[in-house]
């Protein structure tokens, strides 16, 4: 299959103008014989503007009912404005509060709107630091995953985040090296099997995300094997991003 490549624009641009333009600049610089799938993941204000435009839209989080639930948005939502993706779990909304409870819910719900979830696993700095990754990937992906069934979890995309790679943040530490992104790529597979047992493993698409650039890109896929990525910061530049691309044609 061929990789799927995420712009997650996180809280980013300042204005629905500025969004257009960066998206119409992706648009126009895409490869004609690109070999990945860009999705562009943009706050939920920018979806309605940017939906039928030519390139896949994904939604960076969504809420699991709708109904008297103040700030949120329903996964029914993003689906009715054009989404096919959902990024959830990513380790920002944990750190504002995201639990394994409330990421089961979210997958539920994606999985029921027929949408795809980016389902985003990874561990902090101090937790790397505490020898805790195996234990922390473990606990997100039981947890996340509780419940789902295979024919569901076939549908789920993982991807493996080291917080402590992001770029642009106070807690980033260094960039990920395919080594130990393969190290995790194996280690999540195994907590995959043990659900869902060798054949949905081996299947199984897992992305990686944490200061990805158009340097960097092509040794994650060689090297760890990763079936694409999630891209923040270098996805707010239309031509680093389309760089990145770049390397699937
Ligand atoms: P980054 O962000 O590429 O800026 O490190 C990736 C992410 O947080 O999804």
């Amino acid at each position: 299959m061929n990789p799927l490549i995420i712009a997650n624009w996180k809280c980013n641009p300042s204005s629905a103008e500025k969004a257009q333009k960066l998206f119409s600049g992706i648009k126009k610089g895409l490869p004609k014989n690109l070999k990945a799938k860009a999705v562009i993941c943009p706050p939920f204000v920018y979806l309605e503007g940017l939906s039928g435009r030519g390139l896949e839209i994904g939604a960076q989080d969504c809420f699991w009912q709708e109904g008297p639930f103040t700030g949120q948005i329903a996964c029914s939502m993003v689906k009715k404005i054009g989404c096919r993706y959902v990024i959830i779990g990513h380790s920002e909304k944990r750190e504002m509060g995201d639990s394994d409870r409330n990421i089961n819910k979210k997958l539920k719900s994606c999985l029921e709107q027929k949408l795809t979830p980016v389902f985003c696993v990874g561990e902090t700095l101090k937790q790397k630091k505490a020898n805790q990754t195996a234990r922390v990937l473990k606990k997100q992906i039981k947890g996340g995953l509780k419940g789902i069934s295979k024919n569901g979890f076939e549908k789920i995309v993982i991807a493996y985040e080291p917080v402590w790679a992001i770029s642009g943040k106070k807690s980033f530490s260094a960039e990920c090296s395919p080594e130990i992104a393969k190290v995790c790529k194996l280690l999540i597979k195994k907590y995959i099997k043990e659900l869902y047992g060798k054949e949905a493993a081996e299947k199984a698409r897992v992305l990686y995300g944490g200061s990805v650039n158009s340097q960097n890109a092509l040794p994650y896929v060689k090297e760890a094997g990763v079936d694409g990525f999630i891209v923040g910061g270098k996805s707010l530049k239309a031509k680093e991003f389309i760089a990145i691309l770049k390397n699937f044609c």
